[in-house]
């Protein structure tokens, strides 16, 4: 027998709820993203004379949202805004669809596409929406802004003028289960993870859609993941910040090392870089959290990586860290390779043939054969004078 789930319902403002879904156990996301706080798909129910949902959730929790919504006696919805296509935001279409066979959705022209290849919806159904256009409810009124590129095509926000609410679909948000409907500063790390896994390497986008945001009168900002922020402020600031052109005095070193040759440099480059006054941050890749050296990426100039030689290329973990990074296209001006090999290689050729989106300036490797000796150290001690000099020339150190 299944049983029903238990409804839970928010109310974020009179005529509005969140009748979304806290996933408080998943633990992966797109089978890549480490989600050590759990999340949640957040919908919302927008009551005026006329009645719209804000996103179908994830398809494991359609049926907690279809409970949410009979909960508030919902027997008619008059449009249900897919904001995004992507499924954890409109997995549960297709069934809020059949259980309220009125409701038209609404979403991009791209937005329509997507829900039709994904078999969630049928043309029929759909009403695509323009950037600006209006939605008078009666007692609530929405506008729809095209927001491309955080972090698919199809994206739109949508604004609720009268309550100054602003709901921005995956942007602003964070993979964050939690019983507090808004946020805390405990949301700041959280948030940070967010937006270096799925949202860096978007700047130029985010700060377009940043300057639009500034236009409108925000008072709550309801993401559809993770709390929302009735200070607006605390999320904005933290966007600017990290999407801005700045870099801080600091060093990514990813690093693999197989029998401790490489390890012997990193160990050696942290102390010389700690000297000199810069901040560094290793991850060991045989145990580290990929959300980790995500979050590390953000902020860094320079990234360094440390990579023992697996028959004549890099390991394949220092590979695929390269990868990701390239891929995310965090912000760093510096990047160096230091590592070991036995009896030859191209592992940095290799590397630097897998970083070809950032617009990083290569500075010289230190590659040595087996355990470091003197000479080598020197060598590392000269590269942490130059990823200085580096720092200093722009200003961060
Ligand atoms: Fe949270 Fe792009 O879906």
């Amino acid at each position: 027998m299944n049983a029903k789930p238990s409804s839970l319902t928010q109310n974020v403002v009179p005529g509005v709820d969140w009748v979304g879904a806290i996933h408080w156990n998943r633990r992966l996301f797109d089978g890549l993203i480490p989600l050590p706080d759990g999340t949640s798909y957040n919908s919302y129910l927008i009551r005026g004379e006329k009645t719209a949902l804000i996103d179908a959730v994830d398809p494991e929790m359609t049926g907690l949202l279809l409970a949410n919504l009979e909960s508030l006696k919902v027997n008619h919805l008059d449009y249900v805004i897919s904001q995004h296509a992507e499924q954890d935001h409109s997995g549960g279409l297709a069934e809020v669809l059949e259980r309220y066979p009125e409701a038209v959705v609404l979403g991009s022209p791209r937005c329509r596409d997507l829900l039709i290849d994904f078999g969630l919806a049928t043309a029929d159904r759909i009403s695509p929406v323009a950037d600006g256009q209006v939605l008078p409810l009666g007692g609530k009124t929405l506008q729809f802004i095209s927001a491309p590129w955080v972090h698919w095509p199809d994206t739109i926000f949508t604004y609720l003028k009268e309550d100054r609410v602003l709901f921005p679909c995956d942007f602003l948000g964070s993979h964050l289960a939690s019983s507090d409907l808004y946020a805390s500063q405990d949301a700041y790390q959280p948030a940070k993870r967010y937006y270096a896994e799925i949202m860096m390497p978007f700047r130029t986008s985010i700060q377009k859609h940043l300057a639009r945001i500034d236009g409108l009168e925000v008072e709550i900002i309801a993401p559809s993941h993770g709390p929302l922020y009735d200070r607006p402020r605390l999320i904005l600031d933290a966007y600017r910040d990290w999407s801005s052109d700045q870099v801080k005095n600091e060093v990514v070193l990813p690093y693999v090392s197989m029998h401790g040759s490489t390890e012997a440099m990193v160990q050696h480059l942290v102390s010389a870089m700690i000297d000199r006054g810069i901040s560094v941050k290793p991850f060991d890749l045989t145990r580290t959290d990929l959300g980790s050296l995500a979050m590390a990426l953000v902020d860094a100039a320079t990234i360094v990586l440390g990579c023992s030689t697996v028959l004549t290329g890099p390991h394949p973990a220092v590979a695929h860290a390269a990868f990701l990074a390239n891929a995310l296209r965090p912000k760093a001006r510096f990047a160096s390779v230091i590592g070991s090999y036995g009896w030859g290689g191209k592992m940095v050729q290799d590397l630097a043939a897998l970083i070809p989106n950032l617009k990083v300036e290569l500075l010289d490797p230190v590659v040595i054969r087996g355990y470091p000796r003197p000479e080598d150290r020197r060598s590392l001690d000269r590269l942490a004078d130059l990823i200085l000099e580096k720092h200093r020339n722009i200003g961060i150190a």
